[in-house]
């Protein structure tokens, strides 16, 4: 039986691996460990799941298990460390999105894997939510011909939205912002509708309703005197799990999980919109925003032979609550069609199942459609994000790098010229920081860090 162990004990390493692990696949794989910098946080975790083994170190959790693959769910800053060290020790990675979070730590990964000949695969759990496979099967059908277009339109709302803004998410330097952290999602399934390689990005992007713009606030939701007249008000301790895994665990970190969405720490952008060039010649056209009034997506595909228009509007960040989930396919001729998709199922509309079917499932499972997403995939959708960043930040069209087997063997420690640029801009930003409080390192420091 192979072993796996977890790194990370968050809502997401526990729902999407740990519960299912020791549950429903516990006669297919060993479960054999997690390690989580809040060791509390470890801890409830591991009651949750029939107590597996708390390591308090992760080089000694690889050194005691010996584990054949390593689950990384921790913050996306920290996969990178991760990722390398796990492929050093001679293991597979299961890697969260967003793979990593800037230029550097990717060609570091890159490069880990390709000199361990070990393998990283990057959990793009809408890949395999029905309504998103469905189009993808249309496409490979040659439903509406050859793509040359794509327009997708995302909107968190002030609930979903406003999350990112309180946690670690809400700073540059944690998680990329949320054209990295959030939106690698979204290019990752545009790049593979589109079944080519994004080669160019271009992006705007703003804050307009989160940050520092609000002048009197509070520090934190629990403690904060304008309880009663924020709309962003969150009480931590009603929510049980909220409550148990964070409030009761931030004497060990100082994580905290209700801060302000108007604190000055923010850097990240809560309006985006960007342009990617493929080295098809297609194009995609993307907005996000964080401060909907209702969630969901829209998007259109438009081809030689036709049009695809498919949209989720739901109720939450769970997507269980859509609509009809229907695909409109208008063919060039004139014909309409209608396809309609059963989207019941719960967890990123049943994605999240099949994804561990696809993980886990030791026989293997077909993969007729693509859905299993490696490193390179994984590279591409975060460097679209990367990428944007860096036009808003410094205009311009800005080009992905070349991530053939070739480029990266090539490559230095940080890349090709790209990742040298990086570091050259990261120094530069660092020397400016020293000297601006407001924009800050995008850090938590160390007695914030998860
Ligand atoms: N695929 C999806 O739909 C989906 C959904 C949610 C989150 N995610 C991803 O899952 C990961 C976890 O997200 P979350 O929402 O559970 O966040 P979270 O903040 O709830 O959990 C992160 C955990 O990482 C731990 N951590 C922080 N620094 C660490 C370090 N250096 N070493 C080890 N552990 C550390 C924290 O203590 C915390 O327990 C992120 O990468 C996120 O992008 C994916």
């Amino acid at each position: 039986m192979k072993k796996y162990v977890l790194v990370g004990a968050g809502s997401r390493a526990l729902y999407m691996f740990a519960k299912p692990l020791a549950a429903d696949w516990k006669d297919t794989v060993s479960f054999a460990g997690v390690y989580d910098t809040n060791p509390k946080r470890a801890r409830f975790l591991s009651e949750e799941c029939g107590g597996i083994p708390v390591y308090d170190d992760f080089q000694g959790m690889l050194a005691s298990v010996q584990p054949d693959v390593v689950i990384v769910a921790s913050a996306d800053y920290t996969h990178h460390t991760y990722i390398v060290e796990a492929l050093n020790a001679g293991c597979d990675v299961i890697s969260e999105k967003p793979m990593t979070i800037d230029e550097e730590k990717c060609w570091e990964i890159l490069k880990a894997e390709q000199e361990s000949g070990k393998k990283v695969t990057v959990t793009f759990n809408l890949r395999f939510a029905p309504y998103f496979a469905r189009v993808k099967e249309l496409l490979m059908a040659g439903t509406i011909g050859e793509v040359f277009h794509i327009d997708l339109e995302w909107f968190l709302d002030r609930r979903h939205g406003a999350d990112y803004f309180r946690r670690w998410h809400a700073e540059l330097g944690n998680s990329g912002g949320l054209l990295v952290h959030k939106s690698t999602h979204h290019f990752d399934i545009v790049n593979w509708w589109m079944n080519s390689c994004p080669e160019e990005v271009h992006a705007f992007g703003a804050r307009r309703v989160y940050g520092d713009d609000r002048q009197e606030h509070g520090g934190r939701c629990l403690t904060c005197h304008r309880q009663d007249d924020c709309e962003f008000y969150l009480d931590i301790e009603k929510d049980e799990f909220m409550n148990q895994y964070y409030r009761q665990a931030e004497g060990e970190d100082g994580y905290i999980r209700d801060r302000c969405l108007f604190d000055s720490r923010i850097d990240i952008y809560d309006t985006m919109s960007v342009q990617v060039r493929y080295q098809n010649q297609a194009m995609l056209t993307y907005s996000l925003v964080a401060y909907s009034p209702y969630e969901g997506w829209r998007a259109a595909i438009n081809g030689s032979k036709g049009r695809i228009e498919v949209s989720n509007i739901y109720a939450n960040a769970d997507m269980k609550q859509g609509e009809a989930n229907r695909i409109y396919i208008y063919h060039a001729d004139g014909r309409q069609e209608l396809v309609e998709v059963d989207v019941s199922a719960s967890g990123h509309g049943g994605g999240d199942a099949k994804l561990r079917r696809a993980l886990f499932a030791q026989d293997g499972v077909p993969d007729p459609l693509g859905q299993q997403a490696d490193s390179r995939i994984g590279a591409q959708s975060m460097l679209i994000g990367v990428l944007a960043n860096r036009s808003i930040a410094e205009g311009g069209v800005q080009k992905l790098p070349d991530l053939s087997a070739a480029a990266i063997r090539a490559a230095g420690p940080y890349g090709a010229e790209q990742g040298e640029r990086e570091l050259r801009l990261k120094r530069e930003r660092s020397s400016e920081d020293n000297q601006s409080p407001r924009l800050g390192s995008g850090r938590l420091s160390e007695g914030e860090r998860g």
